[in-house]
């Protein structure tokens, strides 16, 4: 698709259109819109994981001044009985969490009861006197007790697919090979923590119509569910999330605090506000906990002959949570011989839920550790073990990969971090009182297109709107979509007004999977392309028209005006063309989806290099990453800085896999202990030293009409192999469960091979 002919904002290193509102705050986000007589709804949690509520004692809360109304499952509001009525677009297979729907309990934290009052402090104070007597159950929330129950889920989640058949004789192969290593290895439970809490502010329009403020990824799979969940009709509701502080993948499904929000405020015919607190954040889904087993094999060079990667991860009670947890090890690299196998198994926590690079971050760490493993096994370089590796196909399905720039990606990011210095041995570089070490790891994350539509509009007054149901949760949405419209309609950033985070805009799927800069980047390209054609018919048509002989590949549009390319001076002012149109305005829809026919033979995915410098205290084990280099192989890039951003955020995190996030749950009451943000240490400034971002060069014309392949998940996988194999190369420790704290850097006497 020829659109963007000047391309004067794509591919520049642009600030956020957005910038300026959000650090004036005036960039509004969920709990932040205000409403007449707004009524505030404060959660009450259960403290046990499992069993009934016997007694919820309201009577004493219920008697604070300022208390309007609780909500149990006692008076709880009629609402959809069919589990399918409760599922969002991307839920997984399973029954939905149906908040207040019975007496059962099946997680801790789960909601018990809405305590709705006048004013925020007094529905809190109100709702710390709400006093629950359960009939306690038994309940299991570790994972290893759970493993030989494990099953293959019976249904598969939408979207994700279940490991490939086996190819080859993983097994007969590994037996024969020389060289081989076979290693468990445990990802502990992350949560998200996005910045911004979960919340949601209803506005009571009228009987049945709402306006609902609402943190989510998706402004139309919350106002799906809101319909579907209280039977309301769609042109009555309508979700705005104009701006989402931060999300990873919590805000994809639509969270309690939105159906009890709506709930209360439909019986109470009143607005009403609800927001999770940081604590009740911990209970709303997180990456699951998963055990590994990881068997490779090599000849000589490094070539693999066998790979065996098994997979036990947690899923609720109540849902069958799924993600692509080990397909990536059948698919990233040349192998004859594979077999995979990912199973689940029910533990009494909230159903977990999609993090950042769901089952990437996790899986390709997994596999990229063993990678490491393995080299020092065979004697090869481990960089060089992944170069004689390289596929240019997805070794799975066999397909070509439309791109696969993984090789610069590899060559550079070793140049930069000064790979060639490095010494071979473990511990074999210090510094003072510091073991140093050097470690790779390749990262992959699926590139896809999905449906999308969006639209542009011109005004009488020559002004450009484009709109789309898009949502930028902190990744730079806003002003991708922006530099697109104005590359393709020929004019600056200011001229064009961008509208996303509405459900009323064109349909658009979640903010996810790192889908939505090739999605809405391209349905915006094409609403943008076919706004100039209409334009174009009615230039032409104009009377002496200096365009009448013109096809319109032969004209531009720049600067505000419609231009024969072999003569500027034959040209139309678009202010001009809509006056002599005599229309308020031309309206274009645009919409792009995934090419079937190409998928039938092509795969795409972003691939990266990632290097990383651990710094060991020998004594203390402090671990620092003064560090990292991170390679990617994204196709396009449309903002250079917007997309380094992502790139920062994804590595953070991934260093946070690697050393610091872990939800530490006490199995006795089946509860996590550390739920606030000053024990469950997410990196700080002070963890985080030098990161250099790289983007290699790739040109993919199949990938998307724009091709742009997207870039908000690369930057967390493989980054905590990374660091992982960079404290193994300083040490000669190999600490197998994620995170890597100290205690267990102290506990492990050295030699993990
Ligand atoms: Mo992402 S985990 O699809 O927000």
């Amino acid at each position: 698709m020829q659109v963007l002919e000047h391309e004067r904002f794509v591919g520049r290193a642009t600030s956020r259109v957005d910038g300026v509102l959000k650090v004036t705050g005036q960039a509004l986000y969920a709990a932040e819109y205000g409403a007449p007589g707004v009524l505030h709804g404060v959660i009450v949690s259960s403290t046990v994981a499992a069993g009934r509520i016997r007694k919820l004692d309201i009577r004493q809360a219920k008697a604070l001044p300022g208390v309007v109304e609780i909500f149990t499952h006692e008076n709880r509001a009629k609402a959809a009985w069919l589990d399918r009525n409760w599922r969002d677009d991307v839920a997984p297979p399973g029954h939905p969490l149906r908040p207040l729907y019975s007496d059962r309990v099946l997680y801790s934290g789960q909601p018990i009861a809405l305590v709705v009052a006048e004013s925020f402090e007094a529905a809190r104070d109100a709702a710390s006197m709400v006093r629950a007597e359960y009939d306690v159950e038994p309940h299991c929330t570790e994972l290893e007790r759970k493993r030989a129950e494990a099953y293959d889920p019976p249904e598969k989640r939408s979207g994700i697919p279940p490991p490939p058949e086996p190819r080859g004789d993983a097994e007969q192969a590994f037996s024969e090979a020389q060289y081989k290593i076979s290693r468990d290895y445990r990802v502990n439970p992350e949560h998200h923590n996005p910045m911004e809490l979960f919340a949601t502010t209803c506005v009571y329009q009228s009987e049945g119509k709402l306006t609902i403020y609402e943190k989510t990824q998706g402004s139309q799979n919350s106002q799906g569910y809101v319909c579907s969940v209280f039977g309301l009709k769609p042109d009555n509701v309508r979700v705005i999330n104009h701006y989402v502080g931060g999300a990873f993948g919590s805000a994809l499904r639509p969270q309690q605090q939105l159906f009890l929000a709506v709930m209360a405020s439909l019986e109470l015919k009143r607005s009403v506000r609800v927001v999770l607190t940081r604590s009740q954040m911990f209970f709303i889904g997180h990456r699951p906990d998963s055990y590994h087993s990881v068997s490779l094999a090599a000849d000589r060079d490094g070539r693999l002959l066998s790979i065996t990667h098994d997979a036990v991860a947690e899923t609720s009670v109540f849902e069958d949570y799924q993600e692509a947890l080990v397909n990536w090890s059948g698919m990233l690299y040349r192998c004859d011989n594979v077999k995979l196998s990912y199973a689940l198994a029910k533990l009494n926590t909230a159903t977990p839920c999609d993090m950042r690079a769901p089952g990437a971050a996790n899986g390709v760490t997994v596999l990229e550790c063993a990678m490491d493993e393995l080299s020092y096994e065979v004697g090869i370089d481990p960089l060089k073990l992944r170069e004689v590796n390289f596929t240019a196909n997805d070794e799975s399905s066999g397909k070509t990969l439309t791109s696969k720039a993984l090789l610069a990606c590899y060559i550079q990011g070793a140049e930069t971090i000064g790979w060639r210095k490095r010494k071979r041995e473990p511990r074999s570089m210090r510094e003072g009182h510091e073991l140093v070490g050097l470690g790779m790891a390749t990262g992959v994350w699926e590139a896809s297109l999905q449906e999308a539509k969006a639209r542009a509009r011109l005004t009488a007054a020559g002004r450009f709107e484009v709109s789309t149901a898009a949502s930028d949760i902190g990744t730079g949405t806003w002003t991708i979509l922006t530099q697109i419209a104005a590359d393709a309609l020929g004019v600056p950033i200011e001229a064009v007004t961008l509208q996303i985070g509405d459900s009323s805009l064109p349909s658009s799927p979640v903010e996810g999977g790192s889908w939505t800069a090739a999605s809405n980047g391209s349905a915006v390209a094409a609403a943008c392309e076919a706004l100039k054609r209409t334009l174009f018919k009615h230039a032409k048509g104009m009377a002496n028209s200096p365009l009448a002989n013109a096809s319109f590949d032969q004209v531009e549009f720049k600067s505000g005006r419609i231009a024969r390319k072999d003569d500027p001076g034959g040209s139309l002012a678009l202010t001009e063309v809509m006056h002599a149109a005599d229309l308020p305005d031309i309206v274009e829809d645009g919409s792009v989806g995934p090419n079937a026919a190409q998928a039938k033979k092509f795969a795409s995915y972003t691939h990266s290099a990632i290097f990383a410098e651990a710094r060991v205290d020998e004594e203390l084990a402090v671990v620092r990453i003064p560090r990292i280099v991170c390679a990617v192989a994204a196709g396009r890039i449309l903002n250079p800085k917007t997309a380094r951003s992502q790139i920062l955020g994804g590595v953070v995190m991934g260093i946070g896999m690697a050393l610091h996030e872990e939800a530490l749950m006490d199995h006795r009451i089946g509860r996590i202990m550390n739920h606030n943000l000053a024990e469950y240490h997410v990196p700080a400034h002070a963890d985080i030293e030098q990161i250099d971002v790289i983007f290699a060069d790739e040109q993919d014309e199949k990938v998307s009409p724009l091709g742009v392949k997207g870039l908000g998940e690369i930057g967390i996988v493989g980054t905590a192999a990374a660091v992982a194999n960079a404290i193994f190369h300083a040490t000669g420790k190999r600490i197998r469960d994620l995170p890597i704290t100290l205690d267990k850097l102290m506990r492990t006497t050295g030699e993990g091979r």
